[in-house]
């Protein structure tokens, strides 16, 4: 049985201040929910967020990583940095991060960086409008999961979170029956690899999910998670962690 996992991917919003006011109000409402809770703050709001969810059973995660334990890296956070924050996850693969010219030969670097050192990866894909459109969202979908898996055993912490790029920040999100198409087939591309792991490993979908419609997406037979963005930018995302609940 997969354990539900709602992750709030904060990107570059909350200062360390911003994050503890909110989390103030939010850490009573959501640190008893049935799915597992996860908090992505940026990377100066880490040690603040550490010290808000201890003991609260949430889990804290980045939202990157460079694959060098240290070394002339300008600007980048090493997985030894993060473990020493506290770290449990780190969101690898990003299409934002994508965007700015991280290839998939980089994100295959640091998701064996991140399993070496016991870092759990979410480790990101989907497609653009374009190739949605051209109807070869799944022969993408394998080319991504070739370049970032690449090499790697799997193993049942790792984590994949299903975004499409045109639900990713517009406010329109995949169908869930579609996005269950695509989560299914990604777990059939695992299962290929090691069929033991593809069963345990959690598949989460991401892109424009908010409290009217994340218990569609977690309802369907291998979406095990979702990844918020937007909406979990205040007190409302108890609503979606606590999706199951009435209220
Ligand atoms: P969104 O972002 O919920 O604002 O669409 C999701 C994400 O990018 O992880």
């Amino acid at each position: 049985m997969r354990k539900k996992i709602i992750a709030a991917n904060w990107k570059m919003n909350m200062s360390a201040s911003q994050a503890e006011f909110l989390l103030a109000a939010l850490v009573p409402k959501i640190s008893n929910t049935s799915a597992e809770c996860l908090i992505l703050p940026p990377f100066t709001s880490l040690y603040a967020v550490k010290k808000l969810l201890a003991g609260t059973g949430i889990a804290l995660g980045a939202q990157n990583m460079h694959y060098m334990d240290n070394g002339p890296f300008t600007g980048e956070i090493s997985p030894l940095m993060l473990k020493e924050a506290g770290v449990e996850y780190v969101l690898l693969g990003h299409s934002e991060r994508r965007a700015l010219g991280e290839s998939g030969e980089m994100i295959n670097l640091k998701v064996k960086s991140a399993v070496n050192h016991g870092i759990k990866p979410i480790i990101c894909l989907g497609e653009p409008q374009e190739v949605r459109e051209s109807g070869t969202e799944l022969e993408f979908i394998s080319n991504q999961l070739d370049e970032e898996l690449g090499g790697i055993c799997l193993c049942s912490e790792m984590l994949i979170a299903y975004e499409p790029i045109w639900a990713t920040g517009t406010g329109c999100p995949a169908d869930s029956a579609d996005a269950q198409r695509c989560a299914s087939f990604i777990r059939s591309y695992l299962a290929m690899k090691d069929s033991q792991c593809a069963q345990e490993i959690r598949i989460l979908y991401g892109g424009s999910i908010n409290s009217s419609n994340i218990a569609s997406f977690l309802s369907q037979s291998d979406i095990d998670g979702a990844l918020v963005g937007g909406a979990s930018l205040n007190e409302s995302f108890e609503r979606i962690a606590r999706y199951d609940e009435e209220f």
